[in-house]
């Protein structure tokens, strides 16, 4: 199973704060966006992760996230040139891909909660034929793909973005596939948007019945990063469970060492590299209690 980061796209409804900077490069509460979806990938199983980004971002997730080796897998980049959709991603990671399954998480999508890492593993296991999305109940389904659930609670249709929605089930940005995905994906047709949306290609995969639909609980938290506001109370949430606990929310380090993908060494350099930071305190200190 390979995984994509998809994080390129202009962020224009956080300008001027995105004119600058990628948006999955801004900070949530103590470390970048990037690495919430990134630890999300680990837990898919994910061992090389092509990570797609604008042209001139490029350089600065190169920066930021090396060759992988930190974590223990491989990463490799790509570039989008203009953000002209997210099933787009399937199609820039064709060859990358070479017919695997594969886990597909946008780079502003943020989960986090219990048994999470479980049923990412399971879901991953049972890759091998159709595709999963996952859902999560909301308050305000009009600005997502939403799901519609016909009397037997199996998935009749996905909208994107209803004037008004068919139930309050959102489809989040992690979607796992199997290898037919970018075949799937070269035959959309852009949308009035003029995108590849992602909605088309889960609704090609619900037509051929292919689709599965995981719906995540209460106790997991879907975090919402699409405004200045929704970004402030996700720093702030993430802040406030990482105080009271004294453990890292989504710190892909952690993750990887506590997957076996990177050993005591790895982790002891890592935490010496970011020198003084609490977070390079917080890497010694999962060794200490060790
Ligand atoms: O967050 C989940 C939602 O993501 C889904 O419920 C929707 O079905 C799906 O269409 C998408 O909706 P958004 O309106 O949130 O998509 P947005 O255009 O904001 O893009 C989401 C992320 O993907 C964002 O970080 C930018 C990146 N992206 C997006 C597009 C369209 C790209 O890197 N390239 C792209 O071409």
């Amino acid at each position: 199973m390979k995984g994509i980061l998809l994080a390129g796209g202009a962020g224009t409804r956080l300008h001027p704060i995105t004119k600058g900077v990628s948006k999955q490069l801004l900070p949530l509460f103590d470390k970048p966006m990037v690495y919430y979806p990134l630890s999300t990938l680990l837990w898919t199983g994910a061992k090389e992760i092509l990570v797609i980004t604008t042209p001139e971002d490029q350089l600065s997730f190169k920066r930021l996230l090396g060759d992988g080796s930190w974590l223990g897998v491989k990463l490799y980049f790509e570039t989008q040139p203009e953000p002209k959709g997210i099933s787009q991603a399937l199609l820039i990671g064709r060859d990358f891909l070479a017919g695997e399954p594969c886990a597909l998480a946008l780079g502003d999508n943020i989960f986090y909660g219990q048994g999470l890492p479980e049923s990412l593993g399971r879901v991953s296991e049972a890759s091998s034929q159709g595709a999963t999305v996952f859902a999560y109940q909301v308050h305000d389904p009009e600005r997502y793909g939403v799901m519609e659930f016909d009397e037997n609670g199996n998935p009749r249709d996905i909208q994107e973005k209803p004037a008004k929605a068919p139930s309050t089930w959102a489809v989040t940005g992690l979607y796992v596939y199997d290898g037919t995905a970018s075949e799937r994906a070269s035959r959309l047709k852009p949308s009035p948007r003029g995108e590849l949306e992602i909605t088309d290609l889960n609704l090609d995969y619900l037509k051929s019945g292919n689709l599965k639909v995981e719906k995540l609980g209460r106790g997991i938290a879907w975090l919402d990063t699409g405004t200045p506001t929704a970004m402030l109370q996700a720093s702030m949430f993430i802040q406030a469970i990482e105080e009271r606990q004294g453990l890292q929310v989504c710190c892909p380090e952690e993750v990887a060492y506590r997957l076996g993908l990177i050993n005591d060494h790895q982790l002891l350099q890592q935490a010496k590299a970011l020198g003084k930071s609490d977070y390079g305190k917080y890497l010694l200190s999962i060794l200490e209690k060790n």
